[in-house]
């Protein structure tokens, strides 16, 4: 069995080679083709960072007009797409909806399907960036039982998101530019994070030469664990139960779970793979919280209360000091979006919707380069040796 290197969860496996995103762990920091995270989420919007991760740069003030017409060409979605959409029960979890939805988009744009195709490739990416934004919200509005509001291309691209989710065919729907800035923000945050699970299923799905919109699906389904993608909603649903059992007098008594390994409670939203200090993310996303708690006028929201009580202790205990154990993206992002309006069952959709850009430049990346194969890890094998079917076993 010495033939292949065994290494569970990929702890120490480089599957590819890429360009895109850096992450130094240990110094807590996180740049998109070099340029730091904290800059981007102060300096450009998401699109800009969507034009920076797909073609290496930054656009300049005509390639940015460009992009985002190119964009917003694209952000309506066949009609019929709203059948397939009612097929679904209406209490469906949309991440059961969203999988699916990205999926049928192979079946809608035969242009774009030929993933070895660079031109095919390059409409797939437009298409998907433009679209998520409209999936997720009819998968939204179809849930509480609204009509689906078509896109507004004069809006950006944030402000377009909240009018199709909470805008109604009845009065028009005014942008608030502070939630329209955290909006974007969130998804500038969650645009790419280099070779997480969902990247890699995206990379080895595409490898197969599928079609693009069923490679992403696949991201889309990878991101839905709690895990990964599916953090922020047991984040979320974990502080809203402490808060039920007596919040922040309960802090104390829930962190000793977390400490107990026999309770299988995990402080939600604490921890990463790479990140062994702070995730710059969820800095970010703190001051976020700050500014959209106090444009709603929420600032004494409890859980927001909550969720920093338990930074405070974790950042002070041994058992998450030596473990090197501290906030990610998703510690406060629930916060943010729960007071934007959005629930609970939507954010890792919000995620996915952001994420897709990363997920199709890693995939662009990979198929350009040379070296690229179909992915097919090895195993050790631990099963029966060959034995055989007893005689007699099927009369
Ligand atoms: N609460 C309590 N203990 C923890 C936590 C936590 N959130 N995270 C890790 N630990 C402990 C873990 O039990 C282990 O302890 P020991 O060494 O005594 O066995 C030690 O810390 C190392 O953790 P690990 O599970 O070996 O680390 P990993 O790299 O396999 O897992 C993780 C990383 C993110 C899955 C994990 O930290 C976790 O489950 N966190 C909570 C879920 C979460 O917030 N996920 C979002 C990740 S960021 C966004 C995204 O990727 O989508």
């Amino acid at each position: 069995t010495g033939m292949f290197t065994y290494d569970p969860g990929f702890l120490s496996t480089a599957s590819c080679q890429s360009a895109i995103t850096y992450i130094d762990g240990d110094k807590g920091e996180l740049l998109y083709r070099g340029y730091p995270i904290e800059q981007l989420a102060t300096q450009a919007d998401y699109l800009d960072t969507c034009f920076l991760l797909l073609n290496g740069e930054l656009p300049n003030e005509t390639e940015r007009g460009d992009f985002h017409k190119l964009v917003t060409n694209h952000t309506m979605v066949n009609e019929q797409m709203q059948f397939f959409l009612r097929g679904f029960r209406r209490d469906a979890h949309p991440m059961a909806v969203l999988t699916g939805l990205v999926g049928a988009l192979s079946a809608f744009y035969h242009d774009s399907t030929d993933i070895n195709n660079p031109k095919h490739r390059e409409i797939a990416a437009i298409r998907l960036i433009a679209k998520m934004p409209t999936l997720v919200a009819m998968a939204y509005k179809y849930g509480v039982g609204q009509p689906y509001m078509y896109p507004q291309n004069n809006l950006s691209y944030a402000g377009n998101f909240l009018r199709m989710m909470f805008g109604t065919p009845c009065e028009e729907y005014k942008v608030s530019p502070v939630l329209e800035r955290a909006l974007d923000r969130i998804f500038i945050l969650h645009a790419d994070h280099e070779q997480n699970a969902s990247t890699s299923t995206v990379r080895l799905c595409g490898s197969s030469g599928t079609n693009p919109f069923a490679a992403i699906a696949a991201g889309v389904a990878c991101l839905w664990g709690p895990a990964h993608g599916g953090a922020n909603e047991a984040c979320l649903n974990m502080l809203e139960d402490i808060q039920r059992q007596g919040g922040v007098a309960k802090v104390g008594e829930f962190m000793e779970k977390v400490k107990d390994k026999n309770s299988g409670v995990k402080l939600m939203g604490f921890g990463h793979r790479v990140y062994k200090n702070y995730d710059p993310r969820a800095k970010l996303m703190q001051e976020t919280c700050n500014e959209v708690l106090a444009e709603l006028g929420l600032e004494n929201d409890p859980l927001f209360k909550l969720a920093k009580e338990l930074e405070k202790i974790a950042l002070e205990d041994d058992y998450f000091v030596q473990r090197k154990l501290y906030p990610n993206v998703d510690f406060y992002s629930g916060i943010v979006q729960r007071a934007i309006g959005i629930p609970v069952s939507l954010f890792t959709g919000i995620f996915a919707l952001a994420r897709t850009v990363g997920w199709i430049a890693q995939l662009n990346e990979m198929l350009a380069d040379p070296e690229y194969k179909i992915g097919r890890p090895r195993q050790l094998f631990t099963g029966s040796a060959r034995r055989d079917v007893p005689a007699g076993f099927k009369k």
